[in-house]
């Protein structure tokens, strides 16, 4: 672990379950005595959030640059105003989204350049890595259906299904370990199967984290792990 505190994001299609498992492993992680602060993408600042009204609004209509760029102010007022201070202190700090879904998102599924969304994002991001991305993955399919089970899409929801296939391959293709090297702005990326129960994902996750970084995270008591 660097000097500063871990950056550790979660990332995910549609439906995964992401936005649960984040809340999950930031309870959790609270209750094993890290301090923790725990941000989402767009958003997370005054301008951030207004910039996130603007893109998630389902009756908008965005270029896929203008997308880019706006996914790209977002980031850089949250790792300004919040993550860097955090990480400067040694804080942890859990991102539900981070670069890795501009790439699958806007690159991928919307087909904008990757040079160019790499050149918006350094200069957006200074080129702050994150130390671990845990890839929450579900058949497509399912996801799907918890997505349209929850109702009212945002815009990006409401894309048509070959979006979110396009989404799904290219979170798939970002475990490869050529895509891993050819990214490596992105740091690791590993897979984590989000089937099952909340509990099993979230037992998952942990048990990536503690495998990573043992001296810090020790399983407190009432947390079952998927291997022991
Ligand atoms: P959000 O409501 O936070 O959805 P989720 O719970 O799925 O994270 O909406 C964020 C949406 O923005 C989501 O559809 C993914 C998309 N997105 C991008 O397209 N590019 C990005 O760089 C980021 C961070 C998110």
């Amino acid at each position: 672990m660097s000097i500063r505190g871990p950056l550790v994001v979660l990332e995910g299609g549609e439906g995964v379950g992401k936005t649960t498992q984040w809340e999950r492993l930031r309870e959790w992680l609270r209750a094993s005595g890290q301090t923790v602060l725990a941000l989402r993408e767009p958003g997370g600042t005054p301008p951030g959030d207004t910039i996130r009204t603007l893109l998630l609004d389902p009756v908008g209509a965005l270029a896929p640059e203008t997308e880019a760029l706006l996914f790209a102010a977002s980031r850089a007022e949250l790792l300004t105003r919040a993550v860097r201070p955090a990480l400067a202190q040694g804080t942890l700090v859990l991102l539900d989204r981070y670069l890795l879904s501009t790439y699958v998102y806007q690159g991928v599924a919307r087909g904008l350049n990757t040079d160019a969304l790499r050149a918006i994002n350094q200069f957006a991001t200074g080129g702050l890595v994150p130390d671990l991305t845990l890839l929450l993955s579900l058949p497509l399919d399912e996801a799907q259906r918890r997505t349209k089970a929850r109702g009212a899409p945002d815009r990006l929801e409401q894309e048509p299904d070959g979006f979110h296939a396009r989404v799904a391959a290219g979170f798939s293709e970002a475990l490869t370990a050529e895509w891993q090297q050819t990214h490596s702005e992105c740091g690791p990326i590993v897979l984590v199967d989000a089937s099952g129960t909340r509990e099993e994902v979230t037992a998952r996750c942990i048990d990536i984290l503690a495998s990573r970084w043992p001296e810090h995270f020790a399983r407190p008591a009432g947390i079952t792990s998927q291997t022991a």
